[in-house]
């Protein structure tokens, strides 16, 4: 059984702060720990860019209490299931992984294959929040009916 679940981005402003916020609309009521880190600490205390944030509203969807976070030791007890946005920090995760975790490593679109893209492109640099907040909100609602 998954009971906690943390998103993983580079920055942890753009994708995975929009990841945590979807999904915890979308796992509303089931019980789930739900939160999300960047592998850099680049943003360290700051919240969500603002184009993630204005494309998440357009939606609904509230990111206002959200705030960057670097991924710390802790997180490979603390949550059992650590999904990735991309191949990089899929990379980064694995070296950083103490060797006596059992989190399981996982890549955000292995659940939307659907897409024919393995990795969430970073609209940091892109600019397509619209485009990546679709791709999220298919990929946390499939993963949600995978749990
Ligand atoms: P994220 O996007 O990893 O989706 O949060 C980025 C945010 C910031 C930077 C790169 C990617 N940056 O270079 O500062």
């Amino acid at each position: 059984m998954t009971h906690a679940i943390l998103f993983v981005c580079l920055g942890n402003i753009c994708r995975s702060p929009t990841a945590e916020a979807i999904f915890r609309v979308q796992a509303k009521g089931r019980g789930l720990e739900i939160d999300s880190a960047g592998t850099s600490g680049w943003h360290d205390g700051n919240p969500s860019d603002p184009r993630a944030s204005a494309e998440a509203a357009r939606r609904g969807i509230d990111m206002s209490y959200i705030r960057s976070r670097k991924v710390v030791a802790e997180d490979f007890e603390r949550f059992d299931l650590i999904v990735a946005m991309d191949a990089q920090n899929m990379r980064d995760l694995k070296a950083v992984q103490p060797a006596d975790s059992n989190a399981r490593l996982v890549k955000l679109l292995d659940y939307a294959p659907e897409l024919g893209i393995s990795d969430v492109p970073d609209p940091y640099y892109e600019d397509n929040f619209p485009e990546v907040l679709d791709m999220i909100e298919l990929a946390c609602g499939q993963l949600l009916e995978s749990l």
